[in-house]
């Protein structure tokens, strides 16, 4: 019999929705799969928690609560990041078990943990952790392809995991890369070896993820990752209710029923229409996949971010050089973290027109051993270049460096953080949880919203009102509007009863030029001497660290700019005084602008 894992809550919605999709709309589906009999639901992850508190505002905790209500029955799963947590820098042993502890008495039974290097040392710390607060632990294989990847390597870092504790296996193939004979000689080899129970998580972006998990079925595995119809396939998982279908009569029968199912798929296919705005534009088979290796989610964040710079033309260069970059970098499976980071320093060498003009922080680390053994070693030029006279790379265990971090997190979070959950939050993600509990706490919380800007507009138009004109007054009523071409919209309007069409240049276009112009009015001067410090990347100016008048040397931290959910750290260009400081924090900056001036 086979289990599945129904992950539409979680991966399904990440994948297709940018993880956008807020408790209410997901709470109705929970309460009816908990009612099928499903091994287990994934509900939470990496991408759940940081996205409750940058664009939901929701408290991701009270997320796992809700859900916890409503799923008596059936155990709830998430995905852990190792070592990462839900963030993307190696945190401390503290921070983790923590993380733990918390997530585990609000009742998170299965810990899917995995490493993005597959570095079985970055996952040993919270495996400890869940064992000790009485939890599931399961390992996960990241699955990639690339000429040091084998089914003997994936075998022996398997059998490391059983050895340090996993009660049980997944193969994790995050991009969708495993095909159906892949995934059958996998399974086998992998079951032969093992004996603990294997679950096969794969995406549909390439369009063979169903085959795969009907060879892996064949080949042994015991649980399959899927997704509800209504949030399935494209750069998802492949549907639930098919293959219980498939399997239905056969010695692999679920015995799972498909109507309630179906139930659910009606509410989540009515909710899903809410969240069009995120809808990623690659989500039908995609085979690019097979040589950029991007994670379905990662694909359409990456949309987003290029959209943001104004480069979303650039897209397919990117696509391209990220196999290089990952080849650079010993050919590291791409899940997040090391998705971003390698996307990032993908998208920099193309828009910079040369590569590693510009190294971001994280890639530095990834160079200095930071984040754990690459599969294979970096590129010996790009090492040279990143590591300081007699600097060596890393050989210990990253988080072996790292001094407890909760205590100090306790203490800068003790005016606006509440609770441990709190605490919690802030020590892993820093400014952007202390933004949302500032704003809990003041009551000003402000989702970001859902519909599109021209929508808003729309809404936000006045329908009827009356105008006066030399003394005479006119009623003016706003019938409807047509569609918009060559900047120009016609609106139907009635002034005293009589119909008359006239045409304006369209509302979002005029708002556009607002903005625009109030942008001009901040802008930043552009970098024309050696004492002007700049960003690496266009993005967020999340923090300023110095003020005027402050000492600083070459190559200390100035400011931090957040891009592509990374932070990277804005250097001094040389040893001196802050003299002047243009940029304020939140600002939005180029790459080319001066943040401020030392001298
Ligand atoms: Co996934």
């Amino acid at each position: 019999m086979i289990k599945i894992t129904e992950n539409s809550l979680r991966d399904g919605h990440q994948s297709l929705l940018a993880t956008r999709m807020r408790t209410e709309d997901l709470i109705e589906a929970a309460k009816i799969f908990d009612s099928i009999g499903f091994h287990s639901l994934e509900v939470w992850g990496g991408a759940t928690y940081d996205t409750c508190l940058r664009y939901l505002k929701e408290d991701p905790f009270e997320r796992l609560n809700e859900f916890k209500k409503v799923c008596v029955k059936t155990p709830l799963q998430m995905l852990l990041r190792g070592q990462n947590l839900i963030g993307y820098r190696h945190y401390a042993d503290d921070v983790v078990e923590e993380f733990v502890r918390l997530s585990a008495e609000a009742g998170m039974d299965i810990f899917r943990i995995f490493d993005a290097f597959n570095d079985a040392r970055n996952l040993k710390k919270a495996i400890e952790s869940v064992k000790k607060y009485g939890k599931h632990a399961q390992g996960a294989i990241c699955y990639t392809t690339s000429p040091v990847h084998s089914i003997a390597r994936f075998v022996s870092y398997a059998k490391e995991l059983v050895s340090i504790g996993c009660d049980s296996l997944a193969i994790k193939d995050m991009a969708g890369l495993l095909t159906p004979f892949a995934a059958y000689e996998l399974v086998k080899a992998l079951k032969a070896e093992i004996n603990v129970s294997l679950s096969l998580h794969t995406h549909s972006t390439a369009g063979f993820a169903f085959g795969a998990h009907l060879k892996a079925v064949e080949a042994g595995v015991d649980v399959l990752d899927l997704a509800n119809s209504a949030l399935s396939e494209g750069t998802s998982h492949p549907c639930t209710q098919s293959m219980v279908a498939t399997l239905k009569d056969t010695q692999w029968d679920s015995k799972l029923d498909i109507v309630p199912m179906e139930e659910a798929a009606d509410i989540l296919r009515k909710n899903r229409r809410k969240y069009k705005k995120f809808e990623s534009q690659y989500n039908q088979i995609d085979t690019r996949v097979l040589v950029s290796q991007i994670p379905g989610g990662m694909i359409s964040n990456m949309a987003n971010q290029l959209k943001e710079q104004n480069a979303l033309d650039r897209m397919d260069e990117v696509m391209r050089e990220i196999p290089n970059v990952r080849a650079d970098f010993g050919y590291v499976p791409l899940v997040t973290p090391s998705s971003q980071i390698v996307g990032t320093q993908a998208v920099l060498n193309v828009l910079m027109g040369e590569r590693y003009k510009t190294i971001t922080t994280e890639t530095r680390n990834v160079i200095r051993g930071l984040y754990g053994r690459t599969p294979a070693p970096l590129n010996q030029a790009l090492v040279e270049k990143v590591l300081n006279e007699g600097e060596e790379m890393l050989s210990v265990r990253p988080a072996d460096l790292l001094k407890p971090e909760l205590q100090k997190a306790k203490e800068e979070s003790k005016a606006f953080a509440k609770s441990p959950q709190d605490v919690l939050s802030y020590a892993i993600f820093g400014s952007i949880a202390e933004t949302f509990l500032q704003e809990r706490n003041s009551n000003t919380l402000s989702p970001e919203p859902l519909e599109s800007f021209e929508e808003r507009c729309d809404d936000k138009l006045p329908k009827e009102f009356e105008i006066v004109v030399n003394g005479e007054h006119y009623a003016i009523k706003v019938e409807g509007s047509g569609e918009k071409t060559d900047e120009v919209r016609p609106f139907f309007i009635r002034v005293d009863g009589e119909l008359k069409e006239v045409f304006v240049e369209s509302i979002d276009k005029s708002l556009e030029g607002k903005i625009q112009k109030e942008q001009k009015a901040g802008a930043l001067p552009q970098v024309t001497v050696p004492g002007h410090a700049k960003s690496p990347m266009p993005g967020t100016l999340t923090k300023i660290k110095v003020k005027v008048g402050d000492k600083v040397n070459q190559g200390d931290t100035l400011a931090i700019v957040e891009a592509m959910k990374m932070e990277n750290e804005v250097l001094s260009p040389i040893d001196g005084v802050v003299k002047e400081i243009y940029a304020a924090q939140g600002m939005q900056i180029g790459s080319d602008v001066a943040i401020m001036l030392l001298g």
